[in-house]
């Protein structure tokens, strides 16, 4: 028995071909022709080459129209698989759980109450994961339908820095990660305090997930010049470079067994990319495998006249 794969006929590889073929080469051709024409002389040489040579580059743009859409397609697609192996694969590790302590209950498996309070808190954990799994997903979709909205008003980033750590401890077992704080940053820029507490979250949650076990995370913020400046700093895993201008795409997670060991769709650092982005704000990684990540946020001061709105 024969095994084939499924081809898609109008691949990228394809397109490119006619493109290339059935475009490219009969614009240089033309081109040629054109400028033999402008270069002979003569007032109707010169109409004719004119005319060529604009029809000619008038064919390129439209094939480097069509094949900026056609990649831009296939990234879309690729993303879309990308999604749906991500979220499948993060579905199935609760849900199993969720089975085996339900039958472990249904089948009264489990001997003593403690045991069976256990498997209902084992229950309630992973349903937990799964609504913060769909959660976040909703919130995507909300970013890249364009709908979400950010309040901003001048403010110090201090309280929004305070609240995401306030969250980041109540996900920490006790004595798991040595945080260093150094929040210096009293400068007004204009903000929407959940967004900013959401991203230096996700910055922290990621910290601590891509960290091996002598846990040391910084957060750090300072004026600078013209703004404010946060900063994650980890001593985990790193990023190598190849990935590190990726990271922030959606669905992008760096493949490796260590990392895919660690639960995400891969879209908390596009979340963060899109937060600052609506700051007008700045986003940078500095990192070295195997030795840390650091993660800087850059948002611009508040205009002065709004300065006195702070509080
Ligand atoms: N501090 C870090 N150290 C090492 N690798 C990191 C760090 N932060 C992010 N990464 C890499 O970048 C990828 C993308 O991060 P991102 O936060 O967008 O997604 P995720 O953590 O995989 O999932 P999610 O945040 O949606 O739960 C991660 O999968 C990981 O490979
Ligand atoms: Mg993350």
């Amino acid at each position: 028995m024969a095994t084939t794969r499924s081809r898609p006929f109008l691949s990228e590889r394809n397109i490119l071909l006619v493109i290339i073929l059935g475009v490219l080469v009969p614009v240089v051709l033309m081109s040629a022709a054109g400028i033999v024409a402008l270069v002979i002389g003569g007032v109707e040489n010169i109409v004719i080459g004119t005319l060529v040579v604009s029809f000619a580059l008038g064919s390129l743009g439209a094939a480097v129209t069509i094949l900026v859409m056609v990649r831009r397609r296939a990234r879309l697609a690729r993303q879309q698989v990308t999604f749906l192996t991500n979220v499948t694969h993060e579905l199935r590790t609760p849900l199993a759980a969720i089975r085996l302590y339900a039958q472990t209950l249904q089948l009264d498996r489990a001997a003593t109450d403690a045991e069976r309070r256990e498997c209902a808190e084992a229950i309630l954990r992973d349903t937990e994961r799964l609504g913060q799994l769909v959660e976040r997903v909703l919130q995507w979709r909300k970013i890249a339908e364009g709908r979400r909205l950010y309040e901003r008003r001048p403010d110090a980033v201090e309280p929004a820095l305070r609240e995401a750590l306030d969250a980041f401890r109540g996900l920490l077992r006790s004595g798991e990660a040595t945080l260093e704080l150094d929040l210096r940053a009293t400068r007004p820029v204009d903000i929407d305090r959940a967004g900013i507490t959401e991203a230096v979250l996700n910055l922290l949650v990621n910290a601590h997930k891509y960290t091996g076990d002598r846990k040391v995370i910084a957060l750090r913020s300072r004026d600078v010049e013209d703004g404010v400046e946060i900063e994650v700093e980890d001593n985990g895993i790193g990023i190598p470079t190849a990935d590190q201008g990726r990271i922030f795409e959606p669905f992008h997670r760096v493949d490796d067994r260590l990392r895919s060991q660690a639960p995400g769709v891969g879209l908390g650092l596009a979340i963060v990319k899109d937060v600052v982005s609506a700051h007008d704000g700045r986003l940078r990684v500095r990192s070295e495998p195997g030795k840390g990540s650091a993660f800087t946020v850059f948002l611009p001061a508040a205009p002065p006249a709004r300065e006195g709105g702070a509080s």
